[in-house]
């Protein structure tokens, strides 16, 4: 009896031993198919669709990252305008481009159709004018390594925006992040090695599980233009200000030292910080991090499809795919973990919007200061006060996520911020009276982006008209350019032996 059953079980497990190797080599053959070379890869190939030819699945998934419907209750792939949302941005922005125009961030596919939108760009007629600077595109495009490759890296920073128009046109993609020898993650933007180096560390040493962050730290980060660096006089060298650390008091007092500041202030004078992105930053102060959990666990996770795993590089909110994203290390059902990502969110922007308020009363109460003859050195400390409040704002803000990546930091962050913003609006309330003036400031009616924009006093229908021009003159030259230029690049098919 019992030698007929363990009979029986061995046959079974004989059986089944069978089919989960069959299984195994079906998918082997599949994966094999699935990786055999269609074309040879560049060492500069910036077109996303050549590399598609060789790696379908990931490219079909990068593909969605031009989906937009989802939304969340602060993020998503919906374009939103964040001057809509909420007015006295643009007020905090006076002066500045960001008062102009300000669009929450989409998906990796619409960087450069986003950034020729945007009214920041302005509406440059040729090359040598408009606003911006080269070095804007850095963060856009797989044609970025290309040139710098070609060109040399200070020489793709110098010059202005409309210069580099029809070199490039590929979105974010895969040269951005792979070596196409192998396929293995590598660093393409010379800012973050750079930030290491000034760091006392290589990068080359980082972890293949860090490398899933780094990645994205090549873009989802602080940064500033620096023109001393390079040897070209004037040159915007693109630089992570990460010397004595990543923390707000460390970059703060990193920019402080060089007497660094983006823009001054339209009303205040004050000398400002823009917080650009500092998400990796933020990141790293967080739980998951401490953990171990990368940027891409959560926002690109494995995903299976036709029996093969693969990773899914539709980049995008984790919300609308918490399966993948959150329940394979989490229990909870998905309802809950979405709740405890909107509470986290929620009271970061409880806080957000008091200290908001606070900088919109300040920088005005200084205007008045200023219009009632406050000197240089009256307004000193207060305008020291005033650009570390708003820096404080700006890297909870504009790191975006960061008010879940770590609550804790983000909330503390503000809390500095609060506090500071409340000392400038002390020293200017004493310097009010000493100016003879001990009322209320009053504070214009803004609860519309059209009528927070007329009072800085922008001419937006002569912005918006130049942007117009730009669409309909010079962008489809660019776009006819880089046509032409790229239907010169072979396809380089792997020739059939290969196969
Ligand atoms: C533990 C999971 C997790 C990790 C790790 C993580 N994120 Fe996120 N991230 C989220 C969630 C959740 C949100 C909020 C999405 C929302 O509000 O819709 C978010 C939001 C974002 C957003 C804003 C997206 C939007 O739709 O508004 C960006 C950008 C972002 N993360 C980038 C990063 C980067 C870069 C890293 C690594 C440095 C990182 N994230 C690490 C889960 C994660
Ligand atoms: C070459 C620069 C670059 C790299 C590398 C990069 N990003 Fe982005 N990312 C951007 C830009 C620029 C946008 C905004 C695009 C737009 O709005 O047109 C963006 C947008 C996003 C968004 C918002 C998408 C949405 O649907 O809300 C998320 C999330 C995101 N990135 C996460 C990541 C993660 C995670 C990594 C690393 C695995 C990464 N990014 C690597 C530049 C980059
Ligand atoms: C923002 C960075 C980023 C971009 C852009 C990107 N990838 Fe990836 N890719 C990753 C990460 C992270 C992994 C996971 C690597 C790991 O853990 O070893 C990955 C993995 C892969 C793999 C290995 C197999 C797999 O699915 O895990 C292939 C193949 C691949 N990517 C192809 C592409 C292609 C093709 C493109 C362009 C359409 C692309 N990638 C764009 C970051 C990126
Ligand atoms: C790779 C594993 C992993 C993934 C993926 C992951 N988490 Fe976590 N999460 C952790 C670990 C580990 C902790 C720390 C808790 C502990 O050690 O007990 C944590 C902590 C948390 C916490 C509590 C920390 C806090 O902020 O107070 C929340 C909330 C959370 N995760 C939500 C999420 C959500 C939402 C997602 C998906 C967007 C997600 N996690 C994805 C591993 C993960």
């Amino acid at each position: 009896m019992k030698n007929k059953v363990l009979f029986v079980v061995t046959i079974v497990v004989v059986f089944l031993l069978g089919l989960l190797a069959s299984s195994i080599i079906n998918r082997k053959s599949e994966a094999k198919y699935q990786y055999v070379p269609q074309v040879a890869i560049g060492e500069n190939e910036p077109r996303n669709e050549e590399w598609g030819k060789n790696y379908p699945r990931e490219y079909q998934s990068w593909l969605q990252t031009s989906e937009t419907s989802f939304a969340s209750y602060q993020g998503g792939a919906a374009m939103r305008d964040m001057l809509e949302e909420d007015p006295r941005l643009v007020v905090l922005f006076a002066g500045y481009g960001f008062s102009k125009d300000y669009n929450q961030g989409r998906g990796h596919y619409y960087a450069i159709e986003d950034i020729h939108n945007t009214l920041r760009t302005g509406g440059p007629k040729g090359e040598g004018d408009g606003p911006m600077p080269a070095t804007c595109w850095t963060c856009k495009s797989p044609d970025v390594p290309r040139l710098m490759n070609e060109k040399g890296i200070a020489e793709f920073y110098n010059g202005k925006w409309a210069d580099k128009g029809p070199e490039i046109v590929n979105p974010i993609g895969c040269a951005d992040c792979h070596d196409p020898n192998n396929m293995k993650l590598r660093i393409t933007r010379p800012a973050l090695v750079e930030a290491f180096d000034a760091m006392g560390k290589d990068i080359n040493k980082a972890t293949h599980q860090e490398m899933r962050s780094l990645v994205c730290a090549q873009c989802h980060v602080e940064y500033y233009f620096d023109k001393k660096k390079s040897g070209i006089e004037g040159t915007p060298y693109l630089t992570f200000p990460w010397k004595n650390g990543m923390t707000v008091e460390a970059m703060e007092e990193y920019y402080d030292d060089i007497e660094f500041s983006d823009w001054t202030h339209q009303i205040s004078k004050t000398p400002m910080l823009k917080a650009q992105h500092p998400g990796y930053e933020t990141y790293l102060t967080g739980i998951h991090a401490d953990r171990g959990v990368s940027c891409a666990d959560c926002h690109m996770p494995y995903k299976s499809e036709g029996g093969q795993k693969f990773t899914d590089h539709h980049l995008q909110s984790p919300l609308n795919n918490i399966a993948n994203s959150c329940q394979v290390c989490h229990r909870q059902e998905a309802d809950k973990l979405r709740a405890n990502v909107y509470e986290r969110q929620m009271k970061a922007t409880e806080n957000r919007l008091k200290l908001e308020d606070l900088l919109v009363k300040a920088h005005i109460e200084a205007g008045k200061a200023w219009e009632l003859g406050a000197t240089e050195e009256q307004m000193k400390a207060i305008l020291a006060d005033i650009r570390h409040a708003q820096w404080r704002w700006d890297y909870a803000a504009a790191s975006h996520g960061a008010s879940f990546h770590s609550p804790v930091e983000t909330a503390r962050v503000l809390g500095g911020g609060l506090h500071i913003a409340q000392e400038a609006r002390v020293k200017l309330a004493r310097l009010l009276v000493t100016l003879g003036f001990n009322q209320e400031v009053p504070i214009p009616d803004i609860d519309s982006k059209e009528k927070a924009q007329a009072f800085i006093g922008l001419d937006m229908e002569k912005l918006i008209k130049e942007k117009e021009e730009f669409k309909t003159n010079l962008l489809p030259k660019w776009l006819e350019e880089a046509k032409a230029r790229e239907d010169k690049m072979d396809s380089n098919e792997v020739s059939m032996t290969n196969k």
